[in-house]
Order: C-alpha cells, then structure tokens, then sequence
C-alpha cells in the first residue's frame, strides 16, 4: 500500500508545482483536480463491541461527554452527557485547576424514544461566568463512577485573538472516521465547527438507530469531552422514517446536541450564531426554511447587522450543502440557498464559507454569481475580491464512501478538488492572516495538502480603514495561493 501511495503522492506534488507555476504566469485561474487515490480503509461501521466504542465501567457512568459554546462570547459552555441505570444528578463540579471544584452548576436532563429504543438519560449543563482563557477542570456522575475532565476557554473577544479551529463534516462512525479523528486531534485544533451529518444513524432502522447515535457519541468523546464542537446539522439528523412511525424532523439530534441559540436571538438550535477569539461563525440550517420572510431568512438578515468587523475581524459561515461543488455527488443541490443569500455573502464580505455533504474535498476561488437572475442571461460565476472562499470538507469518512466523480472538465470557480478522507484547520493569526490547510489522511500519516494563507476581507482589503501596514508573506507552509 505504501509503495502504491508514493508515486501518486509525488504526481501531485508535480501538479501543485505547476499550479504555483500558472499562478504567476497568467491568470490564476487554473483549478486543480488532484489525481491523488489513497488506499481506504473498507467504508463500513466499526463494529458495536470495539473499543472505539467503550462504555465507562461503573452504576450510572457517565458517558458520551461532549462540550459546546454556551453563550454569544465564549464565556459559557454547555456540558453534556448521557447516564443509562438512573437520571442521577445533572450537577457539574468545576474549577480552575488552582481552585479545585469550588463550583457547581445544575443542569436538566431529557430523553426521547425512536421507534423501540428508548435513549437514556440525556442531561445538559450549562457553565456560565467563566473566565477567558483558562482551564478548568470539570467533574460529572457520583461516587466511584465520576468522571473528571478539562477544557480550555477562548481568549476574550479581540480583534487580534489568535485561533485555531478545525473544519470536520459527515464524520460517521468507520475506521476512516477513526483516522480522521485522530489527525484532527494531531492538529492541535482548539474548537471543532463541525458542517453536518454526525453519526450516519439512520443508515440503520428500527432500535438500531438509537443504538449507533450512542456508538457515535462515544466514539468522539475523545475530543468532545475536551473541547467544544460547534453543531451544525445535516441531511442525516433530519431520520424522517414514517415506516417506524418516526416523522418528528431532527428529534434524536435536537435531543442529544444543544447549541446557544437564544445567545444571538435565534428562535431555533438549528441556525444560531456565536463570537470566539476574533471569529464571528454563522450556522445555518440548509433543511429547514430560508426563504424570505421565514424565520430563519429573518434571522440572518438581523445577524449580519450585529457584525462588527473591529471586534471580530473573521466572518465565517457553516451549512451542510455546497453552495459551489462540482462533484456529480449532490451537484445543484445548494442552487436554492445561493439564490437566496450569495450576495448576503458578498455584501458583508465573508471569508470562508465551509459545508460538507459531498464527500470530497474542494476550495473555490473567490468568486460570486449575484448578477445572475432570470432574465439577465449572465450565467457564469465571476472573479469577486468581496466573495467568500468556498470549501467542502464533507470528507470526514463514514460509511457511504467517497464521492470520486468530479464534472470534466473542473468548472474555473474550482481551485482544488480531491476525493480522499481528511479535514481542515484555519489557524487564525491576527486581524488580518490566517493560515488554512486541508489534511489528507494518508494511510496512517497526517498530510497537509492544500494549503494557503487567507487575507482577511475587511483588514485586508479596506486599506483608509486598516492603519495597519499591509505585509506581503513569504510563508515557510507550503503556500499554493495567496487570498
Ligand atoms: C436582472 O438582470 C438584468 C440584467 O443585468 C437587470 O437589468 C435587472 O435589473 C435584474 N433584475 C433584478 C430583479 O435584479
Ligand atoms: C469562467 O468562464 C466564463 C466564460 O468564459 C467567464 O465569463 C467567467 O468570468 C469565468 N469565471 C471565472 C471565475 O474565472
Ligand atoms: C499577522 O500575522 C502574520 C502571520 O503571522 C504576520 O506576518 C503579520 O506581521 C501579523 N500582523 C501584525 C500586525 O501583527
Ligand atoms: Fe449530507
């Protein structure tokens, strides 16, 4: 398998070699469709009695422990768990590590059942009034079968915060998810924004279903359970299945992930927004109605006013469905959402918008396609400085396999394109750099592999309003494209 990698990994170091080269010569334009194939793990689940998926032993352990933002600045966290003997307690202990666990916060706990299958007990807890840039440790459940965790808080809201996020989408819950966890956790990332299409659940049916949702939540809490995954939801939270009597949208997943959604007066967890370091995110919600006039159309429209581009430099949005993909997989599929926010997009200057839903990877240019009506005729999407980078990372590695067929000949809005598992992190440096880079899995071994450094779009660009003196970076990261 090695020997078989080599060369292929070698074909693309000469492509992206060329690509630097064009990208001097003329006009940039000439997209990339990497040839790279990698050997892939089988795209079948772990099986339930592996130890990806061990419960802790102990009456009433907690288990499946995850952590997300819990307020608009980074102040707040929201802790979850699920115990399954008895509720128990939904208290946290919490301290900073000088302290001990001299506080204490009340949570409430949930469940639900799906078809058959009755969940345990869900319990949230959320931890507010923290300090920035700490670490606390955090115990949960009683007795012998607590359990003791960490996390640490962002900086607090400042226009020159340094970040480091990571970007997963469709993860599910197969030895390729398992790689793609695991290079992720090498990254060192700080803050997952997951794009959608958690566990891949409702590839099963009947009590199953249930049953992999807490497979999955086991399986990341690895990571979870230390630092926060900001949610967004796919395709495959929605477990529509009227055969089993189920047609409640998104009940397993509403149940199980919270967000901070009352935080940016969002009337709905699926579509909120939250500040952190030097980052305004976004997530909206492509499977619920966007449209004008609903509410989350409303919503957004009152969102992007609050922006403001002093204090948090970094404006990045999260959906599930590309609004630029040229994979056959689901192409067209974001046509609906583009018409309704693109030039939203444009107008307040977006960085990156990251989706996931295609398995593959693939960056777009900054490009837009506002002009574009019914009537106008001008159909193709356009160089644009105020455009958003694009990018899908919908590759996280579940069990549906990669989408390999990528449109011939690539579309000239497509920088990169590549069909292997992997993920991505944007390392925010200051106001105005950000390095991004997309991380291949490759059998075992972490490889960066698309790379650029990312000019921030409103101190980058304004220059009466930047006093700062613009740096042209010479960067030692492997840079493909300068944005
Ligand atoms: C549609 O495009 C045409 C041609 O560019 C333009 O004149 C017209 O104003 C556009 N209509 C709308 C509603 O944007
Ligand atoms: C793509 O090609 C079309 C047709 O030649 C052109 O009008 C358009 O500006 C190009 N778009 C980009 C992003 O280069
Ligand atoms: C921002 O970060 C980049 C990359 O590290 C660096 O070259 C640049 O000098 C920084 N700018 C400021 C104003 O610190
Ligand atoms: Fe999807």
């Amino acid at each position: 398998m090695q020997e078989f990698a080599r060369p292929q990994s070698l074909l693309l170091q000469l492509a992206l070699t060329s690509f630097v080269f064009l990208s001097f010569v003329n006009t940039g334009n000439a997209g990339i469709t990497s040839t790279f194939i990698r050997s892939e793990w089988p795209s079948v689940d772990i099986p339930l009695d592996n130890e990806a998926f061990v419960v802790p032993k102990g009456y009433n352990a907690p288990q499946q422990v995850r952590i997300t933002q819990g307020d608009y600045d980074g102040k707040a966290v929201i802790i979850s768990w699920v115990t399954t003997d008895e509720p128990g307690p939904s208290k946290v202990q919490y301290g900073t590590s000088q302290k001990g666990y001299d506080l204490t916060a009340e949570g409430s706990t949930t469940s639900y059942t799906f078809y058959k299958y009755k969940s345990g007990y869900i319990h949230h807890c959320l931890i507010d009034g923290l300090q920035y840039d700490t670490k606390y440790n955090y115990k949960i459940g009683q007795g012998d079968s607590s359990r003791e965790f960490w996390f640490q808080t962002p900086p607090k809201i400042h226009p020159d915060a340094s970040y480091k996020f990571g970007i997963i989408g469709d993860l599910g819950q197969t030895y390729n998810s398992l790689s793609t966890l695991e290079h992720y956790m090498q990254s060192g990332g700080q803050t997952v924004l997951f794009v959608g299409d958690l566990s891949y659940a409702d590839r099963y049916e009947y009590n199953d279903v249930g049953l992999r949702w807490d497979t999955w939540g086991q399986f990341v809490e690895r990571s979870t359970a230390y630092q926060p995954w900001i949610w967004s939801a796919g395709n495959h939270e929605i477990e529509y299945m009227p055969y089993m009597g189920e047609v409640l949208p998104f009940k397993s997943y509403l149940h199980r992930y919270t967000t901070p959604y009352l935080a940016s007066k969002s009337s709905n967890p699926l579509w909120y927004a939250i500040r952190r370091a030097s980052a305004h995110i976004i997530v909206l919600s492509s499977y619920s109605p966007f449209v004008k006039y609903t509410p989350q159309w409303v919503w957004l429209y009152e969102e992007f006013k609050k922006v403001d581009r002093e204090e948090t430099p970094w404006l990045i949005v999260l959906m599930h469905v590309p609004i630029y993909n040229s994979n056959e997989a689901h192409y067209m599929e974001g046509e609906s959402m583009r018409a309704e926010f693109e030039s939203w997009f444009v107008h307040y200057k977006v960085d990156v918008v990251f989706a996931g839903h295609v398995h593959a990877y693939e960056r777009s240019y900054r490009i837009s396609n506002i002009h574009y009506n019914v009537t106008s005729g001008e159909r193709y999407p356009v160089p644009d400085k105020s455009a958003p980078v694009y990018i899908t990372v919908g590759d996280g590695g579940n069990q549906e396999g990669l989408a390999g067929r990528f449109i011939d000949p690539q579309p000239n809005y497509s920088a990169f394109r590549e069909a292997s598992y992997g993920h991505s992190t944007l390392e925010i440096k200051n106001r105005t750099h950000a390095f991004y880079h997309w991380n291949r899995n490759d059998d075992g071994k972490k490889v960066a592999t698309d790379s650029f450094i990312l000019h921030n779009q409103y101190w980058g660009s304004n220059m009466r309003r930047r006093k700062l003196k613009k740096h042209y970076l010479r960067s030692v990261v492997d840079p493909i494209t300068n944005y």
